[in-house]
């Protein structure tokens, strides 16, 4: 009989887990929350979850406490007993999400604009300028000095889009390598050369076919290659990073890809192609930032050259998505913005041999509502410089310079595709002190660029990614 009490204990623990944790958010929710909270959160027995007001805190950190531990004395039960910390941490991205909802419904930062296109922020009044229509959905821009636009459709054309008194005419340039196209495959970034025209080099990153490898099958990885253009040609073509054909694989899904040029070296990132813990392997191109000499040699100081295992061009690790990547125009340092699952979109300062955690630690939860992992931060992993709940889907990033908008100088912009915005971040002393939306609901912001007068030119596409769009924000 003295055996049986632990024993029974278990299953009860074990049904009651079950029970509570039926492991969706949403369900969840229903289950241990909607009785006094309200099935869509907006308050009942207890008060609303959805009207940003908090009598406990309001950081993350503060609600997640909440939940746990419970206020005794008003009524709100602690959940630590019945829910696993993963659960608890779901709830917080599950409330933040409904949060948001509500509040688009009450009000859009466009609501004010009758035409939509005016947009009033902090520091100027912006007008949207279309520039240029394509049939396919956009994944970049980038200017060359004289002002010149290249940008890339994800189907595989690269375009030069030249500006003759204020006059853009845009002209295919043909002779880029194939590309594989499908879901999030296609050609992706385009970069130039700092010393462009001297050293007159395009940078290109894109998903190599397998085919291309002389392999009999679907699939690809992300490759960077460089060129130059000529006679409205791609000429003098170059390969700098191609990953082995073990690496390829068929899932349609986290290429990274953007590229950043600078002091002699190329940084370009891999997602982790869908498989997470791929992102922690040293041995994978998958989940990193990459580091190469401009011409594609490997630079002998790399963190990882002296690790047999390791693949010697990884710059740092832990990534999931990394989309974003710029460079500090004063302190050179290179920041990334990182797609993460359902919440969890980060905002990095990346730095050689670090490991930024993905998916150990993550302020996501997978995008059916299971948790991941109930980790956050640990020992010897970095933490993000900003994250963003419910995610906003980030794109490209880019640092303003310039006098149109001198105010803005240094301040990060930042695209997100899901929530359509263009938002632009104060950083201070590597801090994160102001987030403020630019533009809002003009479709899927996919990536930003800065022209040499100090013009920011977004790049969007329509809901249905058939269409894509260049657009100069003007001040008034
Ligand atoms: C028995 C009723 C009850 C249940 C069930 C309940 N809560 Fe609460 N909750 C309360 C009360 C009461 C408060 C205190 C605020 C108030 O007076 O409404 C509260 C407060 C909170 C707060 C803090 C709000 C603030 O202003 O800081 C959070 C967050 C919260 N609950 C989340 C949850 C979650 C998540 C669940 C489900 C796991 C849950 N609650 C289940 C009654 C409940």
């Amino acid at each position: 009989m003295k055996f049986k009490m632990p024993f029974l204990f278990t299953i009860l623990a074990f049904n009651c887990h079950t029970t509570f944790a039926a492991g969706n958010v949403s369900e969840v929710f229903k289950q241990n929350c909607a009785s006094c909270h309200g099935e869509s959160l907006q308050g009942g027995l207890a008060k609303s979850l959805v009207d940003n007001q908090w009598q406990y805190g309001s950081s993350d950190k503060d609600i997640l406490a909440t939940i746990r531990n419970g206020v005794a004395e008003a009524g709100m039960p602690a959940w630590k007993a019945l829910l696993s910390e993963e659960e608890m941490r779901g709830l917080v991205v599950y409330i933040r999400e409904q949060a948001y909802q509500a509040q688009q419904q009450q009000a859009s930062p466009t609501a004010d604009n009758q035409n939509n296109e005016l947009f009033k922020t902090q520091g100027y009044q912006l007008s949207l300028d279309t520039v240029m229509s394509f049939d396919g959905a956009l994944w970049a821009a980038a200017y060359l000095p004289n002002g010149d636009i290249l940008a890339t459709e994800k189907r595989g054309k690269l375009w030069l889009i030249q500006n003759t008194d204020g006059q853009y005419i845009k002209t295919e340039i043909k002779g880029i390598p194939d590309v594989w196209y499908h879901s999030q495959a296609g050609l992706l970034d385009v970069a130039v050369h700092p010393n462009y025209p001297r050293q007159p080099w395009i940078y290109i990153s894109y998903s190599e076919p397998t085919s291309a490898k002389g392999k009999n099958s679907k699939g690809g990885m992300t490759a960077i290659a460089r060129g130059q253009i000529m006679d409205g040609k791609w000429q003098q073509h170059q390969q700098i990073y191609s990953a082995d054909v073990k690496f390829h694989t068929a899932a349609g899904v986290h290429f990274g890809s953007r590229i950043v040029l600078n002091n002699g070296y190329v940084f370009f990132s891999i997602g982790d192609r869908g498989k997470m813990d791929l992102a922690q392997d040293l041995t994978q191109p998958n989940g990193k930032i990459h580091r190469l000499y401009y011409d594609g040699r490997i630079p002998q100081n790399n963190p990882f050259i002296k690790d047999k295992q390791a693949l010697a061009s990884i710059w740092s690790y832990g990534h999931r998505n990394p989309q974003g990547l710029a460079l500090h125009p004063v302190t050179e340092a290179i920041w990334e913005t990182e797609h993460g699952p359902r919440g969890g979109d980060e905002v990095n300062l990346i730095e050689k041999n670090k490991n930024y955690g993905w998916p150990v630690i993550t302020y996501g939860i997978n995008y059916n509502g299971q948790p991941i992992t109930d980790k956050t931060e640990q020992e010897g992993m970095e933490q993000p410089k900003h994250y963003w709940i419910p995610s906003i889907a980030t794109g490209g990033i880019e640092f303003y310079r310039g006098k149109t908008f001198a105010k803005w100088n240094n301040n990060l912009l930042v695209t997100g595709m899901a929530k359509q915005e263009l938002r632009r971040l104060v950083i201070e002393e590597e801090k994160v002190v102001i987030d403020e939306v630019l533009v809002k609901n003009q479709g899927r912001v996919r990536d930003v660029a800065v022209s040499p007068s100090g013009e920011i030119l977004v790049v969007i596409n329509s809901l249905d990614q058939g269409a894509g769009r260049l657009v100069i924000l003007k001040s008034l």
